[in-house]
């Protein structure tokens, strides 16, 4: 988690070199880049038959489809198809000796993982393997976005982040993920037949965990659409009132196993947005469109004369 907190760091540094030469950017566009290029470098995948940008849309495009249907997402689904044979052709390079990696690259360890019988993944589960490590780190650039539309929010906060506070970067990440929506819901299949506040569900049904209701509800949480950093919420909840991504432990269930590295990644976008650079955003942002699954502001955060400029604090 260090190291790919660290490669972030360096990549948004260097994009933010050319961002001071172009009049304006959609943060969630770079974020993505910058997500794109780190991931791939943690994780030693080779961007030669691929470009950053083509492997970006391919794996954006796989979240920002992930809730609709119809021709988009055929369309992500056939980028999808493509990553797959772009990463498996890597996965074969590595068993062939062809490409040479380090003994604890991410991908290496994936391509030559063998199963309880000895035997390596399918060519094209390993592939699913590792896009499955790629696609939600290029997915935490969405959370980064609304980080950034909070800090613009709550100046105050803005301003002792910059004055190097390091002790709130965490409850303010996770505030971010409780008020900020991403997946509404997630599905799953009843195991058993059981009944719950009258209702009936048969084993097999399909039904509905509510992430976006549970993390607003009065109950757990007052003055639920307010942000506040009083509230006492994190990762290392593993139960079912604050769901970000999915209820449950994940050591046990199929509960998000990022949470950790996603909000490692948002303090470290807090820091840089924070002490590293002055920006300012265009217009009024708009509010996010709700029947948008997931949410978004219009062009992705806009961002025009950014400068870099060290506070020197808190790095
Ligand atoms: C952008 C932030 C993220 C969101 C909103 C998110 C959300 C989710 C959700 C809703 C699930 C399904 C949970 C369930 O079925 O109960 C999930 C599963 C998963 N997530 Fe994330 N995730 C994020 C980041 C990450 C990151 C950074 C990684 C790792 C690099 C990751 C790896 C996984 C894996 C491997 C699973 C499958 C777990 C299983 O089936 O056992 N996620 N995520």
């Amino acid at each position: 988690m260090e190291r790919l907190r660290t490669i972030f760091r360096e990549e948004w540094l260097e994009a933010l070199r050319h961002w001071q030469r172009r009049g304006e950017i959609s943060l969630f566009e770079e974020v993505n880049l910058i997500l794109t290029r780190s991931v791939a470098r943690w994780s030693a995948l080779p961007l030669d038959e691929i470009s950053a940008e083509g492997l970006c849309r391919e794996l954006s495009g796989m979240v920002e489809n992930a809730g609709g249907f119809g021709p988009n997402t055929w369309l992500a689904l056939w980028r999808r198809r493509r990553t797959e044979r772009f990463v498996g052709s890597v996965v074969r390079r590595i068993r062939s000796g062809e490409l040479t990696l380090g003994e604890n690259a991410p991908i290496r360890i994936i391509a030559e993982h063998r199963d309880e019988t000895g035997n390596l993944l399918e060519i094209s589960d390993a592939a699913v393997e590792i896009i499955n490590i790629l696609r939600p780190v290029v997915a935490i650039g969405r959370y980064i976005v609304f980080t950034a539309m909070a800090l613009n929010e709550q100046q105050q906060w803005a301003d002792r982040f910059a004055a190097g506070d390091e002790a709130s970067l965490e409850a303010f990440a996770e505030e971010v993920r409780r008020l900020y929506p991403f997946f509404p819901f997630i599905g799953g299949v009843a195991r058993e037949t059981f009944e719950w506040h009258g209702y009936r569900i048969d084993k097999g049904a399909w039904v509905l965990l509510d992430l976006h209701g549970t993390n607003h509800d009065p109950r757990r949480f007052p003055a639920p659409d307010t942000f506040s950093l009083d509230r006492d919420i994190g990762w290392r909840m593993q139960g079912f009132d604050f769901v970000p991504h999915g209820g449950g432990d994940a050591s046990v269930t199929h509960r998000c196993p990022g949470e950790a590295v996603t909000v490692a990644l948002m303090k470290e976008a807090i820091r840089v947005l924070t002490r590293s650079m002055t920006y300012e955003i265009t217009d009024k942002v708009s509010p996010l469109d709700l029947s948008r699954i997931p949410a978004l502001p219009k062009k992705g955060l806009r961002m025009r004369d950014i400068r870099r400029s060290d506070t020197g604090a808190g790095q």
